[in-house]
């Protein structure tokens, strides 16, 4: 007996405590649906995750499905019991965008026992067997392109004075992370090593430059640690950055510590949120890296439909993303580098921001 009220305790407080966290979860009711499908997202602190859930919501249900949208908020155990949570209420497929790539090994086992199939959005689902199929970007394109926008701005190929860098990487349990500092490093490196970049903290490794969880508050904590310590005579010219949440932490390390127009260093990002796009126009932040989620929903729904309705997916690599489990099936978007001079071309006449958006 003692138990048993002890056991509803713990399951009020967990309802509660997940609600404190501020947890969404959204349902669809859809006529005659093909099915439900769980969408379970890392997290609504960034605006690109809120825009993937909402469009891959839109897309699914206009396909025909019904739709249970989750966010975790970058916590692994609110994201594992999200999944059990769904398997338990009979989604007919998942797809999961992991806050923790390695960490769901065991609700994806719960998930295959239950014959729901899975498909990885965005993120790799890491050293499981239990997955169909991943949607996603070229990740380690990404990097490229961040680190030959840096090449070709700083003009680093015919430099003859070296210019200072800073590098704030991805979250360590994501895979798109890794791939990303391996493409920045492959167009940067030489340059690291004939001494045209100079990074006085020497923290180039993806070890000693990633950011767990992709904190943008640890980005600012870096910056000004780095600003104070390391470039008190000597004003640091390029902050290579990962992700647009990294880069508004580097404007206001960089704000603090009194730099203006004059000295402003490139910044990079990635993502082209909205207020990137804005900080892109108003010239405290360079570049982003634009991936259209509505692209990515749309192809991810071409996965989700193979899985239930026997369709051919559309795949377009099976080589590169090897789980260590599998090499998993792929579809790869591709990531366009936007700034100041072509950001109307892509983002605004592509429909993704309206102009009115970004005043
Ligand atoms: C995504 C990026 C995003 C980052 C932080 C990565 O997995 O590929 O687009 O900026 O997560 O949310």
């Amino acid at each position: 007996m003692k138990k048993k009220i002890l056991s509803l305790l713990l399951a009020s407080a967990m309802v509660f405590s997940l609600a404190a966290c501020g947890e969404k979860k959204e349902e669809s009711k859809v006529e005659n649906a093909k099915g439900k499908v769980g969408v379970a997202m890392p997290t609504q602190s960034s605006e690109r995750w809120i825009n993937d859930g909402a469009n891959m919501k839109k897309e699914l249900e206009a396909a025909g499905y019904e739709v249970e949208l989750q966010y975790a908020e970058d916590d692994v155990q609110a994201q594992v019991s999200q999944i059990e949570n769904l398997i338990a209420s009979e989604v007919d497929c998942l797809v999961i965008a992991a806050v923790d790539g390695g960490s769901l090994g065991t609700v994806l086992e719960q998930a295959k026992t239950a014959e729901i199939p899975v498909i990885a959005y965005d993120r790799l689902l890491m050293d499981t067997d239990a997955i169909s199929y991943y949607a996603s970007f070229d990740n380690k394109g990404v990097g490229t392109a961040i680190g030959k926008y840096i090449e070709e701005k700083a003009g680093l190929a015919s430099a003859t004075e070296a210019q200072t860098i800073e590098f704030f990487m991805g979250s360590p349990d994501d895979n798109n992370a890794v791939l990303l500092h391996a493409g920045i490093m492959e167009v940067l490196q030489p340059y690291l090593d004939n001494g045209m970049l100079v990074c006085k903290t020497g923290r180039t490794s993806f070890d000693e430059t990633c950011i767990l969880r992709w904190s943008q508050e640890t980005a600012q904590q870096w910056c000004e640690n780095y600003l104070s310590g390391f470039y008190a005579d000597e004003d640091l010219d390029i902050a290579c950055s990962a992700f647009d949440g990294f880069s508004y932490g580097i404007k206001a390390a960089l704000e603090g510590a009194g730099y203006t127009e004059e000295n402003w260093p490139m910044i990079t990002g990635q993502d082209a949120e909205l207020m990137a796009v804005k900080n892109i126009i108003s010239g405290t932040q360079t570049m982003s890296i634009y991936k259209d989620t509505r692209l990515l929903a749309s192809k991810c729904i071409t996965m989700v439909k193979a899985v239930l309705e026997g369709e051919e997916p559309e795949i377009n690599d099976t080589e590169q993303y090897d789980n260590g489990k599998l090499v998993v099936p792929s579809y790869l978007c591709t990531p366009v580098a936007v700034d100041i001079d072509n950001y109307e071309e892509e983002i605004i006449k592509g429909g993704y921001y309206t102009e009115d958006q970004l005043k």
